[in-house]
């Protein structure tokens, strides 16, 4: 049976790595896209996963990336799962670059790499009956907190924009799936969100009883994937059994009631 190859976009660190391992152990052929070109050849390494290192805010990386994929062969999914958040600050004192910044990476690089690549996953569809598109967004695109705007507003936009594609693909083998995760612990998010503060980074997680790991959501991923084709699993909400909306997040040990002592 031929593989199936699928373009993990952040492949570089956190939820993007662990999905390229996932579907590698999956049996996918798996072609992982970030910038840091250093950690990509760490992940080629250990999982063979191929590389190819591009900042998906700019075009002419996208455009490379595109003929780069059209040489090597057939593309059956796209899974993006670059993007972030860059502070925390109130709307009244949001900085413009975290703002453009968060808006380039999360809507419009998403709108970039459908572009880029669409031509390639019908092609694939036509030729293996379908294809596959997962965007990672957040629980953060459905409810507004206060600090997280820029964030708020990005990822709502980037899940519009998913909505919108599943509409425009109706008629078409092209499966559109959003995975929406609430809190996970990765090395970098919260630390690239609050500007390096380590100590600020771990306090977000202080107390959290078992919050969603990259790898969690990696399954999910590898899981909505590897469902017979007609399946498509539209929108998955994930969060960890301590987070029960964005706003109710249990610190300290999980106990039954009648069961604290
Ligand atoms: N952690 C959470 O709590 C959480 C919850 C819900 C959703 N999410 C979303 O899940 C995704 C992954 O988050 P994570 O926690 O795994 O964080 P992460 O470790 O910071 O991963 C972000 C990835 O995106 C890549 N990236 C960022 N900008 C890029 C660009 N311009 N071009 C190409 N690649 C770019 C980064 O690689 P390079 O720096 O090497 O380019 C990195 O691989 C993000 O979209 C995030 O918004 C995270």
């Amino acid at each position: 049976m031929t593989l199936r190859t699928a373009v993990v976009t952040g492949a570089s660190s956190g939820i993007g790595r662990a999905t390229a391992v996932a579907l590698r152990a999956a049996g996918w052929d798996v072609v992982g896209v970030a910038r840091r070109a250093d950690r990509l050849a760490d992940l080629a390494e250990q999982s063979g996963a191929a590389v190819f290192a591009a900042d998906l805010t700019d075009p002419a990386d996208v455009a490379a990336l595109a003929s780069w994929l059209d040489e090597r062969g057939p593309v059956h999914a796209l899974v993006h799962i670059a993007g972030g958040a860059a502070g925390t600050e109130r709307i009244e004192d949001g900085r413009a670059q975290d703002w453009e910044w968060m808006f380039q990476a999360n809507v419009l690089s998403a709108q970039r790499v459908v572009q880029a690549l669409l031509p390639q996953l019908r092609a694939a569809a036509a030729e293996s009956g379908h294809a596959d598109t997962v965007f990672l967004t957040s629980t953060a695109a459905m409810t507004a907190y206060p600090g997280g705007a820029g964030y708020n507003a990005a990822k709502a936009g980037e899940s519009m924009l998913v909505q919108a594609l599943r509409l425009e693909l109706n008629g078409e083998p092209i499966r559109v799936i959003e995975v929406a995760p609430g809190m996970v612990h990765t090395e970098e998010f919260t630390l690239n969100r609050l500007r390096g503060d380590a100590d600020a980074a771990d306090r977000v997680y202080d107390g959290v009883a078992e919050p969603l790991l990259a790898e969690d959501v990696a399954d999910v991923i590898a899981y909505a994937m590897n469902t017979p084709r007609h399946v498509n699993l539209d929108t998955i909400v994930m969060r960890p059994v301590a987070q029960s909306a964005q706003h109710l997040l249990a610190r300290g040990p999980l106990r039954p009631r009648g069961f604290e002592g």
